[in-house]
């Protein structure tokens, strides 16, 4: 079933549902307000009359003074304590016939139903004790038709009948303009849905009035999601252009050398020594360059962190141990508080080849001595890793977190760098939620600094 549909029979069920238990509440406060309008005026009637009447008044007299008060089909008796009519006037006498005389002691009112071949009819009784000298010597009866409140009762069922059909039409048309009114941005939004899904491009969706309500929100968020696709698309298809590029130059390296090899053949030793070294030196280079692609990939992807508590100052010392004897450079680690353990809350095979990529840089573009400073703030633990080297010139530190993007290119291709470091360690540092900036001067030296969130009291507090 359609939701308009739906949302159209649910208002109108909804509304009949209301306005039956509108018609019910109107209907029995009707009823119960005439019914105590028409005990009202009898009692009024009756308690005159009784003042009227005198002990001593003969049968006739009597009569004559009951007969005035009649209305249309009613009667006027006075009962006996055993329960006989004394005295009785009637314009109905069939009616009268069907009510039974009751002699009271208190005033008290009933209602007789009486069942007649076209329908039926309500009758209103009183009774009022008549006093005599201090006794209870009769009851004034008084018995009548209650013709307004059964005509009253028709047409008020014919109004509220009338009212709920024309509140359920008008709850039908309503709903059926209001939903589709809903729907309408919904089915726009399908429609954008299927066109990507039939063409593949990514589309958005076009806000056409300022509701600012949820579906306007919904809207934007999907347009908002689209937006960052294409912008996901874009950086991939950049990064395949990229990445082919890079892998360009050292395959066209190798293709000569070993066109070179084809021609001339292994005869001139030299000649060849020279081929196979620049092609084995050409083929490491796409090597780095395919495990630095997927270092980025794998750190771009939204993947879980293997987090755990680990205490830095010992990762410190067990890496720049291992780094010290492989590069043969000094790399010296500084502790700004006298604390024996710093705790930090990290993916540590991250964090290691985060910091990889800074001493890396540090050894490749520096010659003497690598800082490494462990710093503890309020909210973040600061790792600075500062060299004395080459630094960067100021206008090109913003473009040094850009993948492949590299301050002298015909000097990284001697180092052997991809331009792709920093882009990880970024990458590393989001995924942290940390930060990592850059601080460098031409000729003096470069300083990174790798900021590494505080765990929040017993919250793992930055998985993706
Ligand atoms: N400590 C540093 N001193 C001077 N320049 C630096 C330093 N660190 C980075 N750079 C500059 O920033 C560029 C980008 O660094 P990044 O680490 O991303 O790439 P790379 O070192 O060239 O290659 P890769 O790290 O992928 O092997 C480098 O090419 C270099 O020009
Ligand atoms: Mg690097």
């Amino acid at each position: 079933m359609k939701i308009t549909t739906k949302i159209n029979l649910i208002t109108t069920a909804w509304i009949i549902c209301v306005l039956l238990a509108v018609n019910a509440v109107v209907f029995f406060s009707f009823m119960k307000i005439t019914v105590n309008m028409e005990d009202g005026e009898l009692f009024q009637k009756a308690d005159y009359l009784i003042k009227q009447i005198n002990k001593d008044d003969s049968q006739e007299v009597i009569k004559e003074k009951l007969t005035p008060y009649l209305t249309n089909q009613s009667f006027i008796r006075i009962v006996q304590p055993n329960s006989e009519i004394a005295n009785e006037v009637t314009n109905d006498p069939h009616l009268a016939s069907k009510i039974k005389p009751q002699f009271a002691r208190e005033k008290g009112t009933a209602r007789r139903t009486i069942r007649l071949k076209h329908g039926e009819e309500q009758i209103a009784i009183v009774r009022v004790p008549i006093k005599s000298t201090g006794q209870i010597v009769g009851t004034l009866e008084f018995g009548e038709k209650l013709v307004g409140l059964e005509t009253g009762k028709d047409l008020l069922l014919s109004i509220l009948a009338f009212c709920t059909i024309l509140g359920a039409i008008i709850s039908l048309l309503g709903g059926r303009w209001l939903s589709n009114l809903i729907m309408r941005p919904i089915s726009n939004m399908i429609n954008t849905m299927e066109d990507i899904e039939n063409s593949g491009i990514p589309k958005k969706i076009v806000i056409q009035y300022e509701t600012k309500d949820e579906l306007q929100k919904m809207a934007e968020t999907f347009n908002r999601m689209i937006g960052r696709l294409e912008a996901n698309l874009e950086k991939q298809r950049q990064f395949i252009s990229d990445a082919s590029h890079e892998l360009k130059t050292p395959l066209t390296v190798i293709k000569s050398y070993a066109d070179l090899l084809l021609r001339r053949g292994l005869k001139n030793e030299e000649v060849t020594h020279d081929a196979i070294e620049s092609i084995h030196s050409e083929a490491t280079r796409i090597q780095k360059m395919t495990e630095r692609f997927l270092d980025l990939a794998d750190t771009e992807s939204g993947e879980l962190l293997e987090a755990k508590l680990i205490n830095l100052v010992s990762l410190c010392e067990n890496l720049f141990k291992q780094l010290k004897s492989a590069y043969k450079r000094e790399i010296i680690l500084h502790l700004k508080s006298q604390e024996p353990s710093i705790m930090v809350f990290v993916d540590e095979m991250k964090l290691k080849q985060a910091m990889i990529i800074l001493i890396d840089n540090a050894i490749k573009y520096s010659m003497d001595q690598i800082d490494v400073y462990l710093e503890e703030e309020e909210k973040f633990t600061i790792i600075t890793v500062k060299d004395y080297g080459i630094g960067i010139p100021a206008a090109e530190i913003q473009n040094v977190f850009e993948r492949f993007y590299r301050v002298d290119k015909a000097r990284s291709r001697e180092t052997g760098g991809t331009g792709l470091g920093l882009s990880i360690a970024k990458n590393i540092m989001k995924q942290h939620q940390g930060e990592i900036i850059v601080k460098s001067t031409e000729g003096v030296g470069t300083e990174v600094e790798l900021f590494i969130p505080k765990m929040k009291a017993g919250k793992e507090m930055f998985l993706e």
